[in-house]
């Protein structure tokens, strides 16, 4: 059977690492788009057999660049999210709501099967979150230029590799005291890594 070619952004974090792996094993040639190849080409080449992934190094919003690889992809998926603005047009806007919108407005132009986009839970109560707003926004953007779209809308998502939990642990075991956020009633819904990623599978086999 051909393998189907999957383009991913954001394949160098914790959620795509995991992803690539799952694909590859499932006959998947997936090209990844990185901000810096010669950071991220070991990360992300470890993850699966040679001959199975291509890495691109781009400015993910140089729209000449990126469109070019739209051309022979079957499936893409938008993995790229940020905790935090940082200088450079990193802003929320930019990243979870100009990004996205550009990514699906060439997921039609190039007529792929389908596009997977992460956002995340609860954002639609977080009003006070610029975080959660530009989630909101990346999402009605997403769906006006390809109504196909799949969002996936995780909580917190855990494994070995993630830098939340296992920094939160390192503190819990060290503080003598640890401030509870908002009073303790936020409610999280955590899941693995690798149940996140079946749920991705899912989505297209
Ligand atoms: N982890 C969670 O608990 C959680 C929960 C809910 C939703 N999500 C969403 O799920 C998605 C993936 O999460 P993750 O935990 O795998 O994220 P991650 O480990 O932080 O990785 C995200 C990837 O995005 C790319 N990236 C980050 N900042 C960027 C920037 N300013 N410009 C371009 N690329 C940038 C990086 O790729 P390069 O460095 O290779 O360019 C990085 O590998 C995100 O959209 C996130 O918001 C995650």
């Amino acid at each position: 059977m051909k393998a189907k070619n999957c383009l991913i952004f954001g394949g160098s974090g914790q959620i795509g690492r995991n992803l690539i792996r799952k694909l590859t094993k499932n006959n998947y040639r997936v090209t990844v788009v990185t901000r810096n190849i010669h950071q991220k080409s070991y990360i992300i080449k470890t993850q699966a057999n040679a001959g199975y992934i291509d890495v691109v190094e781009a400015n993910i919003f140089d729209e000449n660049k990126i469109r070019s690889l739209f051309k022979k992809a079957d499936i893409c998926i938008n993995l790229i999210g940020i905790l935090f603005e940082k200088k450079r047009g990193n802003t929320f806007t930019n990243i979870h709501s100009v990004l996205p919108s550009l990514l699906a407005k060439l997921c039609k132009e190039y007529n792929l099967k389908h596009f997977i986009h992460l956002s995340a839970l609860g954002i639609n109560d977080a009003i006070d979150s610029d975080y959660a707003k530009s989630k909101l926004e990346g999402e009605g953007n997403v769906l006006k230029n390809f109504p196909l779209a799949t969002i996936l809308r995780p909580s917190v998502v855990y494994s070995v590799d993630d830098n939340f939990t296992t920094n939160f642990m390192t503190l819990l075991n060290r503080l003598p005291a640890f401030p509870i956020y908002y009073e303790g009633k936020t409610k999280f819904t955590p899941i693995h890594c690798s149940d996140l990623t079946d749920t991705h599978l899912s989505c297209y086999f």
